[in-house]
């Protein structure tokens, strides 16, 4: 297993490309099994999960090639309506292939997620929804079968947000018989896209980019194209080093609204922000000021940016909270970084943090995604080196990042083997 080996201090300065949305790729795939013929999904980042998508989608019949960041997706062979356990517990999101199966097919066979390294993080709203859509389903053996004659349009209340609940319940309403309205919908960038997407496929949905979907169901979809939208989250990510290490960093390609909750905490913390159409620019504060972050449900701060946020204030001046209001227990990564120095107390669903002069570089272990990404962060501003092993979780959803923070000046390099 690869790791990186990062000498910290150095600041970052230049410009570096954001890739596609990892989270908006992993809905528009399994999206695609909704109608049958080839579809172009451009801007697809490079990404061990949308890899671990396509192999899922191969053993369902569906042809993928790739060309640099075009995939293009066959899916006039499907022939397998599983997803089974060896695909699923890689990743969560292969859960998104129920939805279309049941609409399209009126039959699905998946494998329960199981957990991950934080959070139970079940699947029951997604089942709820398929069976206020007329969907029989059953539990068993760890797999969810699910069968229905013709899905018929309901009201759809979610108790909770749900980002995956909500693009398997729109996936579904698609090809229902009659109206289906989602309320308490995820207003999420990705989920939008995803609505967007199922409407240039001839799917009829109102309300797009609100909490209240209305969906028409309709007889059939055709074949689409698309442009996916930006990572906002590895976005955010390189904000975060940039204010974190000293220096001025642009990135380019990216939505700036999706990144307000973070540029404007990265103000509060004393960083200098400048955004034009689709670029961003972060200037570093000389003194990086403790700001207090609640993750919450788009629009505000993302749970899948709280531990790169601990890892800036880790350094800040003074203490700062950093709570999630959506995972009670996404903090796997702070006993790592207090082997790197930072004074952080976990309480509830809240990390406690008094900023340190300076981290000192040590081995970390990386233990999921964005974890990684705060111990990356962390290295690259402790003194000395920091080796942040198992790096295969940050290859899920982060395009080359040892690349690209090389561009802007990190001394960072993967070096591959074995064990660590
Ligand atoms: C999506 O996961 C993202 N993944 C996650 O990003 C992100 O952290 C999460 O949304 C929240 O923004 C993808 O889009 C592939 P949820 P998802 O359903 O859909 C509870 C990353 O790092 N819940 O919005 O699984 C759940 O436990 C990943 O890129 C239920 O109780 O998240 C959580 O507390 C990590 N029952 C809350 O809802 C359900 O059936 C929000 O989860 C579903 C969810």
């Amino acid at each position: 297993m690869d790791k990186f080996v990062i000498r910290g201090g150095n600041p970052l300065h230049g410009t570096v490309r954001i890739s596609g949305a990892k989270n908006a790729s992993l809905a528009l795939m399994p999206a695609t099994l909704l109608a049958s013929g080839t579809f172009e999904l451009r801007n697809t980042p490079i990404l061990r999960d949308v890899n671990t998508m396509a192999v899922l989608l191969r053993s369902m019949g569906i042809a993928s090639e790739r060309k640099e960041h075009t995939l293009t997706l066959d899916t006039s062979g499907i022939n397998n309506f599983e997803a089974p356990y060896e695909h699923v517990k890689k990743m969560r999101a292969s859960v998104y292939v129920l939805g279309p199966l049941i609409a399209r097919y009126g039959r699905a066979k998946v494998s329960l997620p199981g957990g991950c390294a934080w959070g139970p993080r079940p699947v029951n709203l997604h089942i709820e929804a398929m069976r206020r859509l007329g969907a029989d389903i059953e539990l068993r053996e760890g797999y969810i079968f699910a069968h229905a004659e013709k899905l018929i349009g309901a009201r759809i209340h979610f108790d909770v947000s749900s980002v995956g609940a909500t693009g398997n319940a729109m996936m579904a309403a698609v090809l229902a018989r009659g109206t289906t309205l989602i309320e308490n919908a995820a207003i999420e960038p990705e989920i939008t896209q995803l609505a967007e997407f199922l409407v240039s496929m001839g799917a009829t949905i109102g309300g797009i980019g609100t909490n209240r979907i209305e969906i028409e169901g309709v007889q059939e979809l055709h074949p689409t194209e698309v442009d996916t939208i930006p990572d906002r989250i590895e976005a955010g990510t390189f904000l975060v080093a940039a204010a974190l290490c000293g220096g001025t960093a642009t990135l380019t390609h990216v939505i700036p609204d999706h990144l307000a909750a973070v540029t404007a905490k990265l103000e509060d913390a004393g960083a200098k922000v400048t955004a034009d159409q689709t670029t961003v620019t972060v200037t570093a504060p000389s003194t990086i000021t403790s700001v207090d972050v609640t993750a919450h449900i788009y629009p505000g701060f993302p749970t899948d940016m709280q531990a790169q946020w601990t890892a800036l204030m880790s350094v800040a001046a003074g203490t700062s909270v950093v709570t999630d209001s959506i995972y009670f227990d996404r903090f796997k990564h702070i006993p790592e970084m207090i082997r790197l120095g930072a004074d952080i107390e976990v309480k509830d669903n809240a990390a406690i943090i008094r900023g340190v002069q300076r981290l000192t570089g040590a081995k970390v272990m990386s233990t999921d995604l964005r974890a990684s990404a705060s111990l990356i962060l962390a290295g690259l501003v402790a003194e000395g080196t920091t080796e942040v092993l198992r790096v295969y979780h940050l290859d899920r959803g982060y395009e080359a990042i040892e690349k690209k923070l090389s561009l802007l000046g990190a001394d960072i390099q993967r070096v591959a083997g074995e064990e660590f």
